[in-house]
């Protein structure tokens, strides 16, 4: 899989050859023709959630318009185009992440249900009293808290991979951590406030090598590179629709059918059995074992019409922009007086994180905004992380494949009057 590497690293021939017709993509989104407070939208915050293309717009729409009816269990014609939409999104999504069978893609709100799923049905019955789950300091809070809860419930034990001061997993302390009591690792494939791209590949290689599970975060990976499960050989993969230009409240977990057929269902109710008395239920099959009630129709098309939208511009495209993005604005930022960059890993994707010591992230956030600039402030859901660099707070801009140097730019003059205001 290829990496997003940061200032200094070379691009590669195709990486080159792919270039994004940026101008032409900005018109597949509507919302960037606003004007907030007067100014050009400057959209920097996708980190947070990214933009809708009019295609997934129109695919909700349309799923609503044409074809809005209860999936599976009816026998009429607008149930039965429901059933396609929805499971021809299952195959989409099998495909975006190239995994081996469509039974292992559980459909699910986002990331933070899925690690859930997970941490509840695979952790609820695999991991008990005095057995290790292996997390980094690095864990999006939807990734630590259901494993302590896990760890409370059954007498388990958090250990936690350290970073260094770039925003790095110490890998040499993960070797560490590996030991007989280990039944589980989670960790992030891209974090949300570093940018940081974990070698999530060597991590699975490791663990698997002490025969232990891995679960990948893949919500701020899905948007920027090409996922191959196979070839990461993870146990379990996430994805969050809304993190890769797609609908909020829908998402997938991939997992291997060895784990998921023996894991016991999440949710109990309608579509996840095959039969129901009051003496006993048999189970549904893969995956709808895993998938209880009437579940996010519209929201499975509008992710499927995303996969189409990222797939038909392609990652090598989205990759060498999101890459030249990345350079230009880590050095421009990074050479602003008196910021400082958190996050500076060698190997990153399109998110720069930075703090003044002067001027508190809030109110830079706030003042960027009044220039049309919208990025995040805030711990990002990660404290640890907060607490590892000793900040409480860090303004972040990140990029996805519609924005451009100019809007760069726009982001650092902002910068320059909130510094002319507050140092004079
Ligand atoms: N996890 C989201 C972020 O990083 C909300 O902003």
């Amino acid at each position: 899989m290829s990496q997003i590497e940061t200032l200094g690293a070379e691009q590669t021939h195709s990486q080159r050859e792919s270039r994004l017709d940026v101008e032409k993509i900005r018109k597949e989104f509507p919302i960037l023709r606003q004007r907030p407070h007067g100014k050009p939208l400057v959209y920097l915050d996708n980190a947070a959630t990214t933009q809708k293309p009019q295609s997934v717009i129109d695919a909700v729409a349309s799923y609503y318009s044409e074809a809005n009816s209860n999936i599976h269990r009816g026998v009429h014609y607008l149930s039965e185009k429901a059933t396609n939409i929805y499971e021809s999104a299952r195959k989409r999504a099998q495909r975006f992440v190239n995994a081996p069978d469509s039974r292992e893609i559980i459909f699910v709100r986002g990331t933070t249900e899925a690690i859930n799923l997970v941490c509840s049905s695979y952790g609820g019955t695999h991991i008990g009293e005095g057995d290790e789950v292996i997390i980094s300091h690095m864990e999006h809070h939807s990734n630590i808290v259901p494993w302590q809860m896990l760890c409370q419930r059954t007498g388990a034990i958090l250990r936690v991979i350290p970073i260094n001061e770039e925003g790095e997993l110490r890998m040499d302390e993960f070797a560490k951590l590996l030991g007989p009591r280990t039944k589980f690792v989670s960790v992030v494939h891209v974090s949300n406030s570093l940018g940081t791209i974990n070698p999530v590949k060597q991590i699975v290689e490791m663990a698997h090598a002490q025969g232990v599970p891995v679960l990948v975060d893949g919500a701020q990976s899905t948007p920027h590179m090409k996922i191959d499960v196979q070839d990461l050989g993870c146990d379990f993969y996430t994805c969050s629709g809304h993190k890769v230009f797609g609908p909020t409240g829908i998402g997938f977990l991939y997992g291997k059918s060895e784990h998921l057929d023996v894991m016991p269902p999440y949710h109990g109710g309608g579509d996840m059995i095959k039969y129901v008395s009051f003496d006993k239920t048999v189970y549904n099959e893969l995956p709808y074992k895993f998938e209880a009630g009437t579940p996010n129709i519209s929201g499975v098309a509008g992710l499927a019409a995303a996969f189409d939208f990222i797939d038909d511009i392609g990652h090598a495209a989205i990759e060498a922009h999101e890459l030249e993005l990345l350079r230009y604005g880590a050095e421009k930022i990074g050479a602003i007086d008196g910021l400082r960059l958190i996050g500076t890993a060698q190997h990153k994707a399109s998110v720069i994180s930075f703090v003044m010591d002067d001027i508190h992230s809030h109110d830079i956030g706030t003042f960027v905004d009044h220039e049309g600039v919208a990025i995040r402030v805030g711990h990002h859901c990660t404290q640890p992380v907060m607490q590892h660099f000793g900040v409480p707070a860090t303004s972040r801009a990140s990029f996805a494949f519609y924005n451009t140097r100019s809007e760069i730019d726009t982001l650092i003059n902002a910068l320059h009057k909130v510094i002319d205001i507050f140092r004079g």
